[in-house]
């Protein structure tokens, strides 16, 4: 009979070749020290581009001095239970009181983890005859999150998508919806695309939202923290945050922490902390994170000195490769995508440029097809307030020796530079 396990032992799956060569070096690298600019990985001093230490938090004492305070006090364990049950503390409601009034909404509720606070928001307020209409480059959590929405018994709600940031697309959709509309619309976007580092036309999505009457929802997990006065986000920075529904932020990125919460009004709220089964059904954050999370809000929002270096730094790698040839994504938010042509054999190449950037000493996360289009690789990098100026000049040099080493060829082709556009179109 099949097993369901038989698969275990193929190469099938996400990177199945590299899980079955057992690989450590470009998937599942293990790296056994803190988080910051600099990390050993294989026993090398690494410029580490890979981490969305954005403001440059990791690490900081404050916020580590509340953490082991909290943890004398309470211990790890603390609070034992879901918030429905046992776990809810006053320490939990005021953590969310302080998001609320970062965001500028009523209140907020808290979640261990951004994925499941997206899942547990968005499948919570859905229900049968509901549409959630999704940006097609939305985060892996989104995507989920509209197809594990069941909309209550048997019932399923529509999910459609929309072309990235098209809002020709996007406004065709929701007059579709709209022509046998029985339930509720919500549209689903990032508010700095992470992978990408371009912003989401959130004065688009919310006129048109107000136009066809659906709710928004923006999860700002690369916004949160980096744009928008006080580091509220992508829709302050746009001029939009009134117009936003739920706000969702992550601690992970810019917070260096763990977590996320979902800001909307308080009857909102109270619906997704008695609705969304992430959290009804799984412990509480537990309260070295809660406690030391206010002084990391604290940071966030006093932290314009940090977001200029974070700029600074950005700014200057971003030039730095340009003017190299490379071709850089988008200059909105500090992510630096770096798109590089790979010709035909795209994996081979792929991880030539891979290991040469990790031999010499340059830490970054590769993405090629199916993620991006093929014949190119792209390089995420996440330039942070923790960065030098030495190790961005560094990190430009040996794009300048690969480039020559590796004899890649620029100016991308028309054809390369059309799937660079496509990504953002398809
Ligand atoms: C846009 C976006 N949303 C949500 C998440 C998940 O957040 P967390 O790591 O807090 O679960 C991520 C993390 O990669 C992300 O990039």
């Amino acid at each position: 009979m099949p097993d369901m396990f038989d698969k275990c032992a193929t190469d099938q799956g996400y990177f199945g070749r590299f899980r079955v060569a057992g690989d450590r070096f470009f998937t599942l690298p293990v790296i056994d020290d803190l988080p910051g600019p600099h990390m050993e990985f294989q026993g090398q001093d690494n410029i580490m581009w890979s981490v969305n230490n954005y403001i440059g938090l990791a690490n900081d004492p404050d916020i580590k001095a509340a953490a082991v305070e909290a943890t004398e006090k309470w211990s790890v364990s603390s609070p034992m239970g879901s918030r429905m049950m046992s776990g809810s503390t006053s320490e939990h409601l005021a953590l969310e009181k302080s998001l609320a009034e970062h965001a500028q909404k009523e209140d907020s509720f808290l979640f261990n983890y951004g994925y499941m606070g997206v899942i547990g928001t968005v499948t919570s307020l859905t229900g049968p005859d509901d549409t959630l209409i999704v940006d097609k480059l939305a985060h892996a959590c989104i995507v989920d999150a509209a197809f594990s929405a069941k909309g209550g018994q048997g019932g399923k709600p529509m999910v459609r998508f929309f072309r990235h940031n098209d809002m020709h697309d996007l406004e065709s959709v929701l007059k579709s919806v709209n022509k046998n509309r029985k339930g509720g619309v919500m549209i689903l976007s990032e508010g700095v695309y992470g992978m990408t580092g371009d912003l989401a036309d959130l004065k688009g999505i919310t006129s048109l939202a107000r136009q066809y009457d659906a709710r928004v929802f923006i999860d700002d997990a690369h916004g949160v923290g980096v744009l928008g006065e006080k580091g509220r986000g992508t829709a302050d920075h746009l001029g939009v945050q009134d117009e936003i529904d739920i706000y969702f932020g992550t601690f992970a990125k810019s917070f260096a922490s763990i977590g996320g919460y979902s800001a909307t009004s308080t009857q909102v709220r109270d619906w997704i902390a008695y609705n969304a089964r992430t959290q009804v059904f799984a412990k509480a954050l537990p309260m070295p994170y809660v406690k030391s999370l206010q002084i990391a809000l604290k940071k966030v929002a006093d932290g314009d000195d940090r977001r200029k270096v974070m700029w600074e730094r950005s700014n200057h790698l971003k030039d730095g490769l340009r003017n190299l040839g490379y071709h850089i994504g988008s200059g909105d938010s500090p992510i630096c995508a770096v798109f590089t042509p790979v010709g035909d054999n795209l994996e081979e190449v792929a991880m030539a440029m891979l290991t040469y950037l990790r031999k010499h000493n340059i830490f970054c996360t590769g993405v090629t097809w199916p993620v991006i289009p093929p014949g190119l690789v792209m390089f995420r990098m996440i330039p942070t307030t923790a960065h030098s100026e030495e190790d961005v000049a560094r990190t430009i040099d040996v794009f300048k020796t690969m480039r020559d080493d590796l004899k890649i060829q620029f100016p991308l082709s028309d054809d390369l530079m059309g799937k660079i556009t496509k990504i953002f179109r398809d």
